[in-house]
């Protein structure tokens, strides 16, 4: 009597309804968990504006990543922590760096089951905060940068990374890379580029983590992509791919759900999301205060990202996302 015949909530009756007619599913086989290991450690140092994480020794970061093996994840993306830093991030391809051995360790214990990625990135070794070396003028010199992302990638590889992620939005970087990793004979080494990087106020929490902070009170912008800019970031994607990105992502997740969409439309490799840092703290913050359930808003925004189109999301929830849905 006046309603069209297609009602809508009649698939939405039972829990059981609603699992058959799901479009989108989260599963622990779409998580990749960061972790971070620090040189010079004893005993995990927890992250303050990240509860749940942690700083790592090399061995608390094993035994983290058995955990993650064991609760089902897939992947681990490693960033490090050096005790030294330099004008031109050395530390970064030196093969005793508390990276490479953290590498070399995870390779060893979980290298079987999970993927061991590594964030290639120079920020966390130089003593100005950028993602690369500096010009005279002060601005970041993107050919000399590439160049040094080229011996970081083969550092890792020769340490037992399955694959390299390059965060550094440095134009070229992903084929300064390929180039690189190939001639050093690495060629089953894969690249997950991050391809749009918007500069973002939400990796505020990670910088903590990393200890990184960007020299008189610079900022990443004129590398790292603004957040106004859609077809940019399609154009960021062609390129890294048509360099050789065997994979790419986007981040932040929440706030770029339409460029993931148009993304996974247009291309056909894996797409990634990454729900960074702030995401992660403010679902957390919320949640100590009682005003959300975190676990309940974590699967929400988690299949939000899946339903825009990611393959797979790095997210600090992995772990625990890995025994709240079961795996
Ligand atoms: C750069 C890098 C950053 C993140 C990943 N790689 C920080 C930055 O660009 O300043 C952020 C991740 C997060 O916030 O969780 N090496």
């Amino acid at each position: 009597m006046g309603f069209p015949q297609r009602r809508l909530r009649r698939l939405r009756r039972t829990p059981a309804l609603r699992r058959l007619v799901a479009e989108a599913r989260l599963s622990v086989d779409d998580l990749v968990a960061p972790l971070f290991v620090r040189e010079g450690l004893a005993e995990p140092v927890p992250i303050p504006s990240m509860p749940g994480q942690f700083q790592h020794s090399v061995s608390s970061v094993v035994t983290e990543a058995k955990r993650l093996a064991s609760v089902g994840v897939p992947g681990l993306v490693l960033f490090a922590v050096p005790e030294q830093k330099d004008p031109t991030g050395s530390g970064a391809w030196d093969p005793d760096a508390v990276a490479q051995r953290a590498l070399s360790a995870l390779q060893g214990a979980v290298g079987g089951t999970l993927v061991v990625m590594a964030d290639l990135c120079l920020d966390e070794y130089t003593d100005h905060g950028h993602c690369g070396v500096l010009a005279a003028d002060g601005t970041v010199d993107n050919d000399a940068t590439i160049e040094l992302y080229g011996r970081v990638a083969v550092a890792q590889a020769n340490a037992g990374a399955d694959v390299v992620a390059p965060s550094g939005m440095m134009d070229g970087q992903v084929a300064a890379i390929r180039h690189a990793l190939d001639e050093a004979g690495h060629h089953e080494v894969a690249i997950l580029a991050y391809a749009a990087k918007y500069a973002s106020a939400l990796y505020g929490p990670f910088r903590d983590a990393v200890e990184v902070s960007i020299a008189s009170g610079g900022d990443r912008r004129a590398y790292q992509q603004d957040v106004a800019n859609r077809r940019e970031a399609e154009a960021e994607v062609a390129l890294d791919i048509a360099e050789g990105a065997d994979m790419v992502m986007i981040k932040p997740a929440l706030s770029s759900l339409d460029v993931i969409a148009e993304v996974r439309r247009t291309v056909d490799v894996p797409v990634a999301a990454y729900q960074v840092s702030g995401e992660y703290a403010m679902v957390k913050a919320a949640a100590e205060r009682g005003w959300i359930d975190g676990p309940a808003v974590a699967v929400e925004q988690l299949t939000a990202i899946k339903r825009a189109g990611a393959d797979f999301i790095l997210t600090y929830f992995a772990a625990e996302m890995a025994e709240y849905i079961g795996g």
